[in-house]
C-alpha cells in the first residue's frame, strides 16, 4: 500500500526535523516545507524538501497540489518568548498571518487534518501544577498568545469547515536523535540544556542560574523536559487517532515529572564527567517556579509511552550531538 504523505512545515528546524525522521518510522512519507530562516539544510535527513515561505500562499497551494498530503504538521513559527515581548508585531503578523495562509491553502486543496505545535505557554502562570489540559488559558506573552489564538481559530475552522486539528502543547523539548547526527541548533540559543552543554564544553564562560530563592526544594525553577524523539512520535499517534475518530483534540506533551535547573546541572556533570561553570543570578521576570504537565491524557488516549525522556537519556543524547556538532567532522561535512 502506498504510504500517505504528511507536509511538515518547519521540518528543517529542531523538532520538525526529528518529526520528519519519525514520519518514516511511523509509515508516512514526509515532505518538508521550510524557508531555512532558522532551520538548516543539514537537518533535513528524511523525505523531500521544498524551500518556501508560508507567507507565499501560491507556493503553499503548489506544494499541496503536487504532493497531496493527508495532513499538515505545522512546526514553522518564531519561537522566542523574550523576542515576542519586545517585538509582538513579528509574532502576531507572522505566526498568525502565515498560519491563516496555510489554512486557506489547505481548505482550497481539501487537506483536512492539521497538527499544531502549541505550547505550555498558553496556560500562562499556572494556578495548578501539574497543569491539566483544561487549566485556564491565560498566556502572559505574545508568543503564547499567538498560539492560543491559533487554537481558537482552528476550533472555529473545525465547526465551520470541518478542518480537524490536534493541538499538541509541548513542555520543554530537549535531547537529540540517537544517531548523534541530528539535534538542537538554535541561534540565538535560549534553551537551558544546550546552554549548559556550551558551558561544560568551554564554548561559553558559564551558565547563569536565574534565581535560587523560588519555592522549590532547591530554590531553582522546575521544568518538564520531554525528549524530542518521544515528542515526534506522539505527532503520528495523534494524527492516526484523529484520522480514525474524525475528531479534533488537544494534549499536553510532557512527562509529568519536573527537574530543577540545579538537577539539570548536576546530571550534566554526571553524564559528561565535566564540571559545569555556574554563576548564580537574580530571578528573571516572568519565570514561573514550576511548569510540569499533567501528562496522562496523551498516554491514555493515544497509547503514548515516553521511552527516552529520562533526564539521563536526554542529556546523553544532547551531549553526543553537541560533540558532533562542534567537531571538525561536522564542519567538513557541512
Ligand atoms: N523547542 C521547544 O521546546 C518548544 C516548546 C513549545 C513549542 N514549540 C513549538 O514547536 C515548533 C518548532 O520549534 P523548534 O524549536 O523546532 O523551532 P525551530 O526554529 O528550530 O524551527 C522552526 C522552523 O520553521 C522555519 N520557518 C520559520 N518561519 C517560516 C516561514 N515563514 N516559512 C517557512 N518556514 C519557516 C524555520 O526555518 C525553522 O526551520 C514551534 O512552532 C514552536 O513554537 C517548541
Amino acid at each position: 500500500m502506498k504510504k500517505k504523505t504528511v507536509l511538515i512545515t518547519g521540518g528543517a528546524g529542531y523538532i520538525g526535523s526529528h518529526a520528519a525522521k519519525e514520519a518514516e518510522r511511523s509509515g508516512f512519507t514526509p515532505v518538508i516545507f521550510d524557508n531555512l530562516s532558522a532551520g538548516h539544510k543539514w537537518a533535513i535527513q528524511s523525505g523531500k524538501f521544498v524551500k518556501g515561505d508560508l507567507a507565499d500562499r501560491a507556493a503553499l497551494v503548489r506544494v499541496l497540489r503536487r504532493y497531496r498530503p493527508v495532513a499538515v504538521m505545522h512546526f514553522a513559527s518564531h519561537i522566542s518568548v523574550g523576542e515576542s515581548v519586545v517585538d509582538p508585531q513579528k509574532y502576531y503578523k507572522d505566526n498568525l498571518g502565515n498560519a491563516l495562509n496555510l489554512f486557506s491553502a489547505m481548505l482550497q486543496e481539501k487537506v483536512m487534518y492539521f497538527v499544531l505545535s502549541s505550547t505550555a505557554a498558553v496556560y500562562g502562570d499556572p494556578i495548578q501544577v501539574p497543569i491539566p489540559e483544561d487549566h485556564p488559558k491565560n498566556p502572559v506573552n505574545p508568543y503564547g498568545d499567538s498560539k492560543y489564538i491559533l487554537e481558537r481559530i482552528l476550533t472555529s475552522y473545525d465547526q465551520a469547515y470541518g478542518l480537524k486539528s490536534t493541538f499538541l502543547r509541548y513542555f520543554n523539548a530537549s535531547g537529540a536523535d540517537a544517531s548523534g547526527k541530528l539535534g538542537e541548533a538554535h541561534a540565538p540559543e535560549t534553551h537551558l540544556i544546550p546552554l549548559v552543554l556550551d558551558a561544560v564544553a568551554g564554548l561559553r564562560k558559564e551558565i547563569t542560574v536565574f534565581g535560587t530563592d523560588y519555592p522549590t526544594p532547591d530554590g531553582t525553577c522546575i521544568r518538564d523536559y520531554i525528549h524530542v524523539t518521544d515528542l515526534a512520535a506522539v505527532h503520528f499517534l495523534a494524527l492516526k487517532h484523529m484520522m480514525k475518530t474524525g475528531k479534533s483534540d488537544f494534549f499536553n506533551l510532557g512527562t509529568g515529572k519536573g527537574y530543577s535547573v540545579k538537577e539539570v546541572i548536576d546530571e550534566t556533570e554526571r553524564v559528561t564527567g565535566l564540571k559545569v561553570p555556574v554563576k548564580y543570578g537574580l530571578r528573571r521576570a516572568g519565570d514561573p517556579p514550576r511548569l510540569v504537565a499533567e501528562s496522562k491524557k496523551a498516554q491514555k488516549v493515544l497509547g503514548w509511552k515516553p521511552k527516552q525522556s529520562s533526564l539521563k537519556t536526554i542529556l546523553a543524547t544532547a551531549w553526543k550531538w553537541h560533540q558532533y556538532f562542534h567537531s571538525s567532522a561536522f564542519s567538513q561535512k557541512h
